[in-house]
């Protein structure tokens, strides 16, 4: 009766708390299963992000405790996000939820389903939610422990919770509590961590991870906090590629920007959101920065990678958006020149400062200039890899394609490349000649000569 399965929704910082969810279950006798048809206890960790998100997993949550109501002894838990906007909210929609925990408290999980199975065993009919959604201090400490798959050469390190920036569209500042950061000795132990255990990329995560430490540590030399942890980890051998997401514009300062000119590990790849390309709306929005201080950063950083590759969030239909700062976001996302993009339609977050704003674009608008920036990015994603065919680059080998299409790995501007290979390269960066694309997949071959293995260069 200790079958867990998760299952996640939403971003990588749900993936990463979810996975130390599990390590802790796991060191308490748990035993995490991939069947969600198989498993005695069903965690949703949940996202709050959209209404859809949301929607999705109380569809899940109803339709699973319909189907577990002659099970007694099946326990149903909501956890993260929408456990922290809505707590015993929930359970006017889903009155069968054993547990609901929030984004500060996932390290109780553990606790709360021993007590809720001790309850069960005594015979005492469950009836009673268990419901933990209070702040913690010190919470964004208690994520540190891995389960790596056997050969995993990728790993999230979440390096900060919260944030204190107040978009005004964004219930995140709500499901996430203030910005908090842990030490950073912490951090580059973690990353020491999993090199030893042949992790080779690391991608650091947290709301706003470019406000990582400001009020911890010193700005020493005019280097921030975040690009200091940058450095750290650049030094760790076993690590050949540093990730991170999110940052927001207003970290991108000089040291930053010059990191990417000496930090080598740094990949050329920022994922850099922009929201809107009107300021009108960006002030609406609440974000500090203009359309010209964002493409300034762009600029930037393409004068010193001129092989950067950009990824970027845009929201369409923000309550007052015209038809006249509609074109000015897709001017500016034609210029700035996207390799990737996570383009969102507006949805109202009641609670947030935008939900009341009058003037609240319909549906058809929304979808309609969602779609126009999303064939500009696949006719941007299209020229780009044009540029790659014939090209060797550096791909580190991820494993076995999951479809079965040979092996998978990703070049250092985050393309995915399928290309033949045996188990032994696993772990290795190889250098991969592109000879085809479809938008979204390069497909090459392993060039084999020059094949180097991570200690060689280390
Ligand atoms: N800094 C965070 C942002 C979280 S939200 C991070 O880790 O990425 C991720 C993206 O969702 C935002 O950048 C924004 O583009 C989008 N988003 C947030 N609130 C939204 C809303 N109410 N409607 C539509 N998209 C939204
Ligand atoms: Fe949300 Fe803005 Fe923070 S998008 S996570 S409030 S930087």
């Amino acid at each position: 009766m200790n079958r867990v399965y998760i299952k996640t929704y939403g971003c990588q910082m749900n993936e990463r708390d979810s996975e130390a969810v599990a390590a802790l279950l796991r060191a308490r006798g748990y035993r995490m299963v991939q069947d969600e048809n198989a498993c005695d206890v069903m965690l949703l960790n949940t996202c709050s992000v959209r209404d859809a998100a949301e929607q999705k997993a109380i569809g899940k949550a109803a339709n699973v405790s319909q189907k577990r109501k002659h099970n007694p002894r099946f326990i149903l838990g909501i956890l993260g996000c929408m456990a922290q906007n809505r707590g015993a909210e929930l359970l006017d929609a889903l009155p069968d939820v054993d547990l609901i925990v929030g984004t500060q408290k996932f390290h109780q999980v553990p606790d709360y389903l021993d007590n809720l199975r001790a309850a069960q065993e005594a015979g005492t009919p469950i009836g009673n939610t268990i419901i933990d959604i209070a702040e913690e201090a010190g919470s964004q400490n208690t994520i540190r422990d891995h389960v790596l798959e056997e050969s995993q050469v990728t790993a999230f390190v979440s390096i900060q919770q919260g944030c204190n920036m107040d978009c005004a569209f964004c219930i995140v500042p709500k499901t996430r509590g203030d910005e908090r950061s842990r030490p950073m000795n912490e951090i580059v132990r973690e990353c020491e961590q999993l090199a030893e255990r042949g992790v080779r990329e690391i991608t650091l995560l947290g709301q706003i991870v470019t406000s990582y430490g400001r009020r911890d540590y010193e700005h020493t030399g005019g280097i921030t906090p975040f690009v200091q942890l940058l450095e750290h980890i650049n030094a760790i051998p076993g690590i050949r590629r540093i990730r991170f997401t999110s940052p927001h514009p207003r970290g991108f300062k000089d040291d930053l920007i010059q990191a990417y000119g000496r930090l080598e590990k740094l990949c050329e790849y920022v994922h850099l959101p922009l929201q809107s390309g009107s300021d009108r709306i960006l002030k609406a929005m609440n974000r500090p920065y203009s359309r010209d201080r964002y493409k300034q950063i762009v600029d930037d950083l393409r004068r010193v990678r001129p092989d950067m590759y950009f990824s970027t969030d845009i929201i369409v239909g923000f309550p007052g958006e015209t038809e006249d700062d509609f074109q000015q976001t897709r001017e500016l996302f034609e210029a700035c020149n996207y390799d990737m993009a996570y383009v969102f339609k507006y949805s109202i977050r009641t609670g947030t400062p935008a939900a009341t704003l009058e003037d609240q674009i319909p549906d058809e608008v929304k979808e309609a200039r969602n779609n126009q920036l999303l064939a500009i990015l696949a006719a941007n994603s299209d020229r780009r890899n044009a540029t790659l065919l014939g090209t060797t680059l550096e791909v580190l080998v991820e494993g076995p394609d999951k479809k079965g299409r040979g092996f998978m790995g990703r070049t250092r501007g985050n393309r995915i490349v399928h290309f033949e290979a045996n188990e032994r390269l696993i772990g290795e960066l190889v250098p991969v000649k592109i000879e085809r694309a479809s938008t979204a997949v390069l497909y090459g071959s392993l060039i084999l000569a020059g094949v180097e293995s991570p200690e060689s260069k280390a």
